[in-house]
């Protein structure tokens, strides 16, 4: 399975997919890292597994279907398979899904449907959830609404900041994350479409468990 990697920063996650794939644990190869910011520190992590790297700008094209294109293009050359976005901080169009069904994953740090979007660690807060975590979906038109594949729970514990909180979901994306592009590359994972109009496309993965508990936090008394 060659999977082409957008990022916009850090690029934790993306350390975690090339971490799995160097200990053997995730049957695929990354053929490209695209970043659409220059400064990405992830764009660092790929140079170091010696991952080809694209910098393509979402400011150097008119509008989001031309920058997609691109995307699209430089993907295309890459041969890749399957698309993960992993904190890669644009919407894509019909332009990109379109040449990628069912192919593109996301990993967002909220269990949808509940705060999509940005800073959904921020949204858990202060929406005051007792619980929130993580959840890895494909990708479909609207902004973090496509069928989801594992999700993982994560506490909210009093006196959490945005930092703390995120520190303590971020573990959990990058397991959940690897699981469920492994269980991808193992030909596991299908997608439902949806029956009709009304409904949603689903999926299911065969022989896997895809919900992960709370961990038990050690709160201090
Ligand atoms: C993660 O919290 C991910 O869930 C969200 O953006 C963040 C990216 O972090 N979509 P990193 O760049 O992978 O470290």
């Amino acid at each position: 399975m060659n999977l082409g990697v957008l990022i916009s920063g850090r690029g934790s996650n993306l350390n975690a997919v090339l971490s799995a794939i160097e200990s053997g644990d995730l049957p695929a190869r990354v053929a490209l890292v695209i970043s659409n910011k220059p400064d990405a520190a992830g764009l660092l992590r790929a140079h170091e597994a010696g991952v080809p790297t694209r910098v393509i700008p979402h400011g150097g094209h008119p509008d989001r279907a031309s920058f997609d294109a691109a995307l699209v293009a430089a993907l295309r050359e890459a041969s890749v398979d399957l698309v993960v976005l992993a904190g890669f901080m644009r919407l894509l169009t019909s332009t990109f899904l379109d040449a990628f069904p069912n192919r593109v994953v996301n990993i967002h740090p909220a269990l949808l449907p509940a705060f999509p979007g940005v800073d959904a660690q921020a949204q858990a807060l202060s929406y005051g959830a007792r619980v929130t975590g993580c959840s890895v979906h494909f990708v479909d038109a609207g902004t973090d609404t496509g069928p989801v594949i594992a999700q993982a729970a994560v506490p909210v514990l009093d006196g959490d900041d945005r930092a703390a909180l995120a520190a303590r979901i971020l573990p959990r994306e990058h397991e959940l994350l690897v699981r469920a592009l492994r269980w991808i590359a193992e030909g596991k994972v299908s997608v439902i479409p949806a029956a009709d109009t009304e409904a949603r496309a689903t999926v299911r993965v065969r022989g896997e468990r895809t919900f992960f508990g709370l961990e038990e936090p050690s709160v201090p008394r």
